[in-house]
C-alpha cells in the first residue's frame, strides 16, 4: 500500500495551513489523489479514534477533530508512504518536534498538532476506507 491518508486538523484549517501542508507533500514528490474539506461527526471521528477509545486524551481529541472542518486527504508515493508521512509531519508532541518538520514548524501544543497520518500500512488501508471507500 502506497498511499496514505492525512488529515489537517481544524488548527491546521484555522490558521490557513492547508496550503502549506500539501505544497509540502506535493514538493516530496508524493501525489495527492484525494482532497476534501469536511466538518467530521462524532461517529466518523470515533470510528476514526476506535484504537483510542478509553485513553484520558479520547474525548478531547475527538471533540478537537469535530469541532470545525478538516482537510482529508490521501497522498500517494513510492514506497512506505505512510512512513515518509509521518517522519514529514514529526513527533506527536510538537515539542519533540524538529525544525523542519510539520509539526516543528508549525505547531507548539499536542492538543493542536495540525496534521493527522496513518500509522502504519494497514491503519492507511482502515482509514482510507473509511473517508474515501471507494478507495478502498
Ligand atoms: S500517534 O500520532 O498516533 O502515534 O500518536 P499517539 O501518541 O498514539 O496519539 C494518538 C492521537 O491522540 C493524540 N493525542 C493527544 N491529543 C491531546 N492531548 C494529548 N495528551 C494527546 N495524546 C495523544 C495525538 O495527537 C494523536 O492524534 P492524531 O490525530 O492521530 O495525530
Amino acid at each position: 500500500m502506497n498511499r496514505t491518508l492525512i488529515i489537517v486538523k481544524p488548527d491546521g484549517v484555522a490558521r490557513g495551513l492547508v496550503g502549506e501542508v500539501l505544497h509540502r507533500m506535493e514538493r516530496r514528490g508524493l501525489r495527492l489523489v484525494e482532497a476534501e474539506l469536511r466538518t467530521l461527526d462524532a461517529a466518523t471521528a470515533a470510528r476514526h479514534y476506535a484504537e483510542h477509545e478509553g485513553r484520558p486524551y479520547y474525548d478531547g481529541l475527538v471533540s478537537f477533530i469535530t469541532s470545525g472542518p478538516v482537510l482529508v486527504a490521501v497522498v500517494e508515493g513510492p514506497e512506505d508512504t505512510w512512513r515518509m508521512v509521518r517522519t514529514m509531519m514529526g513527533p506527536t508532541n510538537p515539542v519533540d518536534a524538529p525544525p523542519g518538520t510539520i509539526r516543528g514548524d508549525l505547531a507548539t501544543v499536542m492538543a493542536q498538532n495540525v496534521i493527522h497520518g496513518s500509522d502504519s500500512a494497514e491503519s492507511a488501508v482502515r482509514e482510507i476506507g473509511i473517508f474515501f471507500p471507494h478507495l478502498a
